[in-house]
């Protein structure tokens, strides 16, 4: 158990490195992907960097929250960002593409929630 730990302390420590030297060439990305916190429906791995590819700016996502690490979770826990508000931004998206037959991203629950 402690040896598994600390393997997954380094792994996040080398991608942090990792977004923290991309950063120095221009805006800071951030990491290119995201464990989200889904409550009792399991996490969500968002994949941010595929999304960075998709648009030209930073919105709808960072409308709703600034961009700094765990910042969704930490607002919900405050009473600040309203439960599934976030994933609601996700969803809409994801569906108006799909309405539109354009390449998009999962609408399915278990697609996005993984236990
Ligand atoms: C489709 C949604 C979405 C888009 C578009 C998006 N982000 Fe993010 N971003 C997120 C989420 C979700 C988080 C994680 C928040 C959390 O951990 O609670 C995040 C976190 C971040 C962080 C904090 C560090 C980290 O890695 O957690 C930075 C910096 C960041 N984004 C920069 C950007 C920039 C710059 C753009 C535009 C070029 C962008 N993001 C576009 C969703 C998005
Ligand atoms: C596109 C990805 C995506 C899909 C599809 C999705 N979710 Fe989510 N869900 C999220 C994200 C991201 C969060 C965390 C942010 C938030 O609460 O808005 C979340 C949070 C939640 C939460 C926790 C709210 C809390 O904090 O108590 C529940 C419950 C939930 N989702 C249920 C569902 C159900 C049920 C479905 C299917 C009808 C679903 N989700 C489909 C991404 C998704
Ligand atoms: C403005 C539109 C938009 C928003 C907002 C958005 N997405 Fe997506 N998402 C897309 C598109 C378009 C794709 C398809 C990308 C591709 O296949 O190239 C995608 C793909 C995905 C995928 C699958 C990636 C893969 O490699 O198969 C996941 C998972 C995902 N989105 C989760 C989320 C979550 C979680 C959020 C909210 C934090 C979110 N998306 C917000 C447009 C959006």
């Amino acid at each position: 158990m402690k040896t598994s730990l600390l393997f997954n302390a380094m792994i996040i420590g080398g991608s942090l490195f990792l977004s923290a030297g991309s950063g120095m060439a221009g805006d800071d990305n951030g990491a290119k992907s995201i464990v989200l916190k889904g409550g009792g429906m399991g996490s969500i791995t968002f994949p941010h960097a595929v999304h960075q590819g998709i648009f030209v700016d930073c919105k709808p996502c960072h409308d709703l929250f600034p961009k700094e690490s765990q910042v969704v979770d930490k607002l919900k826990t405050e009473g600040k960002l309203p439960k599934k508000n976030v994933m609601n931004m996700c969803t809409k998206c994801h569906k108006d593409l799909a309405g539109k037959d354009q390449k998009t991203g999962p609408t399915r629950c278990m697609d996005c929630h993984k236990k």
